[in-house]
């Protein structure tokens, strides 16, 4: 057992209360993995962890990422800063087919090494649990090479990854003038093959124009929940491409981007229950002003996440406090909002909302012992991350 000592301020979603909640001066029992009590004067245990008075939070959780690349193409970044957009560094042969080639001809041990340094990256930064995209092998043996990568990873890393097959993320040069031929690809032997691989829990699909079109997104999400894979999207991220609608007529559990989302596309999240994941990183990376429609979202009752969006080509940012920051300058998110759209939300849009994702007992003890005393320091501190110590499952697995 370890007890978390003078913790100053913990910040954390109640799920019994329904609320983000403060609480002063506070102790934390773990045994093995689990809380096992939060509260004043507990009993004495002689493994201690003094926290300094300083503020503790739970383990990130990133709902969205892309980190099963082989090279990061900062080429792209610098073509845009002479006026190319993503879209036109796509048409001309960038963009996430680009990134394919190099992919299909890797061994895997290069590629599961990439993944664990990417992964110790994500750990420092205070994410205990992330989700990880498949999507640029874009044919069988490289999708499954991907989904295998992930998954040795997991079983090697203290960070816990949730894999999504995305073979829907692009269509690869050989089927550039066959696009029903791919899609029939996915659904009839990528889909069964991923699920009787057994790795992937959830399937995605990147909806938009020129990637693919609501009716091929619809076709490719209902075959993967036939085959048990969970639905989620890449939603009207450059046009509005009706794809929150999609999101909700195939109930997915989260929509993501959604800078161009539409009235109608907010009312069927709304109506469908669907998360919206917001990813601000990748607004700010590719130098646009046009931020996700937070304040709209929420007052119309959709559940809002935030994720990194990592990925060679549109974002480069694993840190979820630098997210933060992000979210309250520009979503115009409060801070508590931000945090919890980072941990308990984001945890539901895993389905994992039961066992992490917030501070309570009988929840796994992941947690984040910072070096500040307020929850507002980390969205101020917009450079640095302020993290002393980082906890999984109850180990400490990063110090600094
Ligand atoms: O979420 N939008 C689609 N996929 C990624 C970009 C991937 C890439 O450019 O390599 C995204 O932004
Ligand atoms: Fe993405």
């Amino acid at each position: 057992m370890i007890k978390l000592e003078n913790i100053g301020s913990l910040v954390t979603y109640n799920s019994n209360l329904g609320i983000m909640d403060t609480l002063n001066d506070i102790e934390i029992i773990i045994d093995n993995d689990l809380i096992l009590e939060i509260g004043n004067n507990l009993r004495k245990i002689d493994n201690v962890i003094n926290c300094n008075h300083k503020l503790v939070t739970p383990g990130f959780v990133d709902p969205h990422t892309h980190p099963v690349f082989l090279n990061p193409r900062e080429d792209e970044f610098n073509m845009r800063l002479k006026g190319s957009t993503y879209e036109d560094i796509a048409a001309s042969g960038g963009g996430i087919r680009s990134s394919v080639s190099d992919l299909r001809n890797v061994d895997i041990s290069l590629l599961v090494s990439k993944l664990k340094s990417r992964m110790d990256s994500f750990l420092r930064y205070g994410t205990t649990t992330v989700e990880c995209k498949s999507g640029y092998g874009l044919n069988i043996e490289s999708e499954m090479k991907s989904l295998k990568a992930i998954n040795e990873v997991n079983n090697s890393h203290p960070i816990n990854m949730i894999p999504t097959f995305m073979g829907a993320h692009a269509f690869p040069q050989e089927y550039e003038k066959n696009h029903e031929g791919y899609v029939n690809l996915i659904c009839d032997e990528m889909i069964p093959k991923v699920a009787k691989q057994g790795f992937a829990v959830f399937i995605d699909v990147f909806c938009e124009k020129g990637y693919f079109n609501p009716e091929q997104s619809r076709r490719i999400l209902n075959v993967g929940k036939k085959h048990g894979l969970i639905p989620r999207m890449h939603a009207d991220e450059f046009q509005n491409s009706k794809s929150a609608e999609i999101a909700g007529e195939t109930k997915s559990i989260s929509a993501d981007h959604l800078m161009m989302v539409s009235e109608e596309g907010i009312k069927a999240l709304y109506e469908n229950n669907v998360i919206a994941t917001l990813l601000p990183g990748t607004t700010f990376f590719l130098g646009q002003s046009n931020y996700a429609p937070y304040t709209k979202l929420k007052e119309a009752g959709v559940e809002i996440a935030l994720a990194t969006d990592f990925n060679p080509g549109s974002c480069s940012i694993q840190s979820m406090p630098f997210i933060i920051s992000l979210a309250c300058l520009f979503l115009k998110m409060d801070i508590l909002d931000a945090v919890k759209a980072c941990t308990y939300t984001s945890a539901k849009s895993l389905m994992l909302e039961d066992t992490i994702g917030s501070i309570e007992e009988g929840k796994k003890a992941d947690l984040i012992i910072w070096e500040i005393d307020k929850i507002e320091d980390v969205s101020y501190l917009v450079d640095s991350t302020p993290i002393r110590n980082v906890l999984k499952d109850g180990s400490e697995v990063f110090t600094a």
